[in-house]
């Protein structure tokens, strides 16, 4: 029987009984499929797209109209999975109407069942002004990509105990702001443990640890097909890169050989058409 489609309350309901999410991102309508077939519960086409699908060096080239064409291609493959779009750098940063503009094209572009946005309370208003608008925020805090050079790079956040206060109060202040989920990426698990038992909306880990309401990696990460570096919180649990090589090198050393195509991979000439092709080539001869 094909799952229904997870809403912000079942999320909500989740976290009440004690069910952790399961949750990947997805760039693309093949990778959506697999996820939705595998049973994941959430996808998000975060701006992570930026190196993973672009291979640009950070997510801040990432643009609102690259965003949604892998919304769209997500949803299409994962139509019954909740499908959260990432708001790229400069979509929200620069007023509260840009913010809902921005998060209502998710809506209304790709269908997406909620955006998330990057920072605590400095991004407060912007929260509040889309919730206003009737959508579903996810707050994102703890190493936030975006702003990785104010943080001196992609660093844990929340170490010590007066940083993880810090943390906490932007926890709460984005939940009073109207988020009805949380994404701590990078926090020690003790921090996210006390963040999570806190707040009653739901508590996201990507590097915060086991106590979370859930869990989130890069997909491309956890398949092993990024390789230009995998962060400590990562576990692979599956080598396409390799696989994917060596089948193209398999594939090259067939083609020099003519081992490929082989009889099988041809449309041969329909019965007693070859004779008459031969006659037409005599006819054609030099
Ligand atoms: O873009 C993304 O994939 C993200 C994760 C790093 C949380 O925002």
């Amino acid at each position: 029987m094909a799952k229904t489609k997870l809403s912000v309350v079942d999320l909500l309901k989740m976290k009440r009984e004690g069910e952790k999410a399961s949750w990947l991102t997805a760039y693309d309508y093949p990778t959506a499929r697999f996820a939705e077939d595998a049973g994941l519960d959430m996808l998000l086409v975060g701006d992570s797209l930026g190196m993973c699908v672009y291979g640009y060096e950070g997510t801040v080239p990432v643009t609102m109209d690259q965003c949604i064409v892998h919304c769209q291609a997500v949803r299409r493959g994962a139509p019954r999975t909740f499908v959260m779009g990432d708001m790229p750098f400069m979509s929200y940063q620069v007023s509260d109407e840009d913010a809902v503009a921005n998060a209502g094209r998710f809506l209304k572009e790709s269908m997406v069942d909620a955006v998330k946005l990057e920072g605590g309370r400095r991004v407060i208003t912007r929260i509040k002004a889309i919730v206003d608008a009737g959508i579903v925020v996810c707050g994102h805090i703890g190493l936030t990509p975006q702003s990785s050079g104010q943080l001196g790079g992609h660093k844990a956040q929340g170490r010590t105990a007066e940083s993880a206060e810090v943390l906490l109060e932007d926890a709460l202040a984005v939940a009073d702001a109207g988020a009805q989920l949380l994404l701590l990426e990078a926090v020690p698990p003790e921090v996210a443990a006390g963040i999570t038992k806190r707040l009653a909306i739901p508590v996201y880990s990507i590097g915060a640890g086991p106590e979370c309401d859930g869990q989130l990696l890069i997909v491309s990460d956890m398949i092993g097909q990024f390789q230009a570096f995998t962060p400590k919180f990562v576990k692979k649990y599956a080598d396409v890169a390799g696989v994917v090589t060596a089948a193209m090198k398999a594939y090259v050393q067939d083609v020099k050989k003519v081992v490929f195509p082989a009889d099988e991979h041809c449309y041969h000439m329909l019965e007693g058409e070859r004779e008459k092709w031969e006659t037409a080539m005599k006819r054609h001869a030099r």
